[in-house]
């Protein structure tokens, strides 16, 4: 059968080849598979070469018929192969761009670079008038010892003065400092006067929550010791202070008490027409530098506290402490 193929046999074999291969190419789905396809049409074992097998058994003058259409199929295939991967490379790198596409209309992914707690920036004011008056930065644990918190500054077990900082007891003798009036003796106790010293920390007291008390809350704490200072030293510092705080507004001292300062008082400023107290001081009790094993004939200085959350209150008239301490960032971005 096969010495009988006509020239008309094989250009429809011709004709089937081309309508399958160019349905295969176009339904090639990736690049590599074209390549196989290729190989497979038009390699040396190709269906190409196949039909083309037979072509010997033709006749002299229907062979070079077959020879043109058979070349004029293989241009044909070759450029519906170019075409066909040319489109494939296209469409890959549009989807590449797709994927790398830049919005530049959408809404950015700003992260907002925050700011310093009110207390903070407070504290730090504070900290600056003073270390700009000469004083250095000190600072004393939060858990303290009885003999820190109140012994050492002249408030023995059972002294009155503890009932109004009651505060939480770790052991019978460590507890949470009630104030940062224990940073003077720590620091007295490794640096012999003269010293100047601003110490902030929080502090810690039993006390119930309302607009005014807060069981955690910050002190700054302020000590001078140093040859010949008197109440007026004292008197001239605070009035520096808080006139470079508050601005320059009037201030007065009222006599008052404390167990480790012997005169003491309290500093009002009349601030918005209205006396607020905001500070304790006095000149450091004798007792309390004996207590050091300084001598008070030849030593004297004075010390004073405050509480951080009162002057934030007051410079920035927030009503209530609360609000400093709930992270409310509707609150906490006026500052
Ligand atoms: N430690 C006192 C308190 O927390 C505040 C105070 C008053 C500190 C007078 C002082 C001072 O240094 O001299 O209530």
């Amino acid at each position: 059968m096969s010495a009988t193929i006509t020239l008309q046999q094989l250009t429809d074999q011709l004709d089937a080849l081309e309508a399958e291969a160019a349905a295969e190419v176009r339904a090639a789905p990736v690049a590599a598979d074209l390549e196989q396809l290729r190989v497979a049409l038009l390699g040396k074992k190709g269906r190409l070469s196949a039909v083309l097998g037979a072509m010997g058994k033709l006749s002299a003058e229907e062979r070079p018929l077959v020879g043109q259409r058979a070349n004029r199929l293989k241009e044909q295939l070759q450029a519906l192969l170019g075409e066909r991967l040319e489109a494939l490379r296209e469409a890959a790198m549009a989807e590449k761009l797709r994927g790398e596409s830049l919005d530049v209309t959408a809404p950015s992914r700003y992260v907002p670079a925050g700011h310093r707690h009110p207390l903070i920036t407070t504290t730090e004011e504070i900290v600056d008038i003073f270390a700009g008056l000469g004083y250095r930065v000190e600072e004393g644990p939060e858990v303290e010892t009885d003999h820190y918190n109140f012994t050492a500054l002249n408030i023995p077990p059972h002294h009155p003065a503890r009932d109004m900082q009651d505060t939480f007891y770790l052991t019978t003798s460590t507890l949470l400092r009630t104030h940062t009036s224990p940073v003077q003796i720590r620091h007295l106790e490794q640096n012999p006067p003269p010293v100047r010293i601003v110490a902030p920390g929080r502090v810690y007291r039993r006390d119930a929550v309302d607009a005014t008390h807060s069981p955690v809350f910050h002190q700054v704490e302020v000590l001078a010791i140093d040859e010949g200072l008197d109440f007026s030293h004292l008197r001239g510092t605070v009035t520096t202070f808080l006139q470079a705080f508050f601005g320059d507004l009037p201030v007065r001292f009222r006599a008052s008490y404390f167990p480790f300062t012997e005169p003491s008082a309290e500093v009002d400023v009349q601030w918005r027409g209205r006396w607020l107290e905001v500070m304790g001081c006095g000149m450091v009790d004798p007792a309390v530098l004996e207590g050091l094993g300084l001598d008070p004939e030849r030593w004297s200085g004075f010390a004073a506290g405050l509480g951080v959350e009162r002057f934030c209150m007051v410079r920035h008239g927030i009503d209530d402490i609360r609000r400093l301490y709930t992270s409310d960032l509707r609150f906490l971005e006026q500052f």
